[in-house]
């Protein structure tokens, strides 16, 4: 494989998403592959499931399996200095003002989380982009949503961006009655700065909608609330051009009906997870439950061996 394929985990809150990557990712490290298992959740779990303590540093699970839970504190703080250093080279002549002062309340700010996010993501395909697998934890829906959709989000923002500069650069060029020359329109930094962040967004839209490279699996539970929120997913997934690979039907039990997901996914496939009755916690009980079920995993994953 030339570049990693990258597996997320995505559905409501407690259906399983943790333990089903972390099953996976067991099951895909145990066949040779090169694993990493990336906990996007700020609710880390990975450490529990697997009773090993990982870190914001990669770290050893088992042979092929290496483990990460993103600290996003710090990668927030990441964003936010970019920002302010892109400030700054942008509008040297604004030094004068203190900006320190305003980035110190943005920290506080809502939805910075999916723009943390993103930057793990990049960082971590730059980085782990040579293993085979990238496997990634996600947080419960909101969230979650919100990562997938921002691409398409800042994309229209930034066309009106474009539009406002070239607006701002034409009527510029009226006032000083100065004809701009073409090679200082192409070298005007703001314009620069913000075709720069056209192509790094669309770059990381053709990651998400390509079905090759990016593959969500949605987990959910046999119960009522389940379906309907992983209905709202999908369509959420579907509006945004993005495709829900397969469906996890995870703690299923013997008189647990699957004809309302059968129903509603019929177009999705759907592969069954049965309820444990030996927590799912640790090695050995994965590893147990694995060679239980280790046709199960391999239909989860047969698109993809
Ligand atoms: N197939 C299963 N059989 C029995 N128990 C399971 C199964 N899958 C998950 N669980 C249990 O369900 C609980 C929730 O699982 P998990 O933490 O993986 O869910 P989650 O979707 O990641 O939750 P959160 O939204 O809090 O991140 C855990 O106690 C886990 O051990
Ligand atoms: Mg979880």
């Amino acid at each position: 494989m030339d570049k990693a394929t990258n597996i997320f985990f995505m559905g409501k809150g407690g259906v399983g998403k943790s333990t089903a990557a972390a099953l996976n990712s067991l099951f895909l490290a145990q066949k040779g592959f090169q694993v990493l298992i990336v906990s996007l959740d700020p609710a880390h779990n990975q450490s529990d499931i697997f009773e090993k303590s990982l870190s914001d540093k990669p770290g050893k699970i088992v042979d092929n399996l290496m483990g990460i839970e993103i600290d996003q504190d710090y990668w927030i703080k990441q964003y936010l200095k970019d920002v302010q250093n892109q400030i700054n080279k942008t509008y040297s002549y604004l030094t004068a003002f203190n900006l320190d002062k305003y980035f110190r309340v943005m920290k506080h700010s809502p939805g910075l989380e999916e723009y943390a996010l993103i930057l793990v993501f990049k960082d971590i395909e730059q980085r782990f982009g040579h293993l085979d697998f990238l496997m990634f934890d996600m947080p419960p829906t909101a969230l979650g949503l919100r990562f997938f959709t921002l691409p398409t989000l800042s994309l229209i923002w930034i066309e009106q961006l474009l539009a406002l500069r070239q607006e701002i650069i034409k009527k510029r060029d009226l006032i000083t009655k100065v004809k701009l020359i073409k090679k200082e329109v192409e070298t005007d930094k703001i314009l620069n700065k913000i075709n720069e962040m056209k192509r790094d967004y669309q770059n990381l839209k053709d990651i998400f909608e390509d079905c090759e490279q990016t593959h969500i699996n949605l987990v959910l539970n046999p119960d009522k609330l389940s379906l309907a929120e992983s209905t709202r997913i999908v369509e959420a997934l579907h509006d945004i051009n993005i495709t829900c690979s397969q469906i996890i039907n995870n703690k299923m039990q013997l008189h647990s009906s699957c004809d309302d997901i059968n129903t509603t996914f019929s177009d999705i496939p759907i592969c069954q997870c049965p309820y444990s009755e030996t927590p799912l916690i640790g090695l050995t009980n994965l590893e147990q439950f694995l060679k239980a079920n280790g046709n199960l995993l391999e239909e989860q994953l047969n698109y993809l061996l």
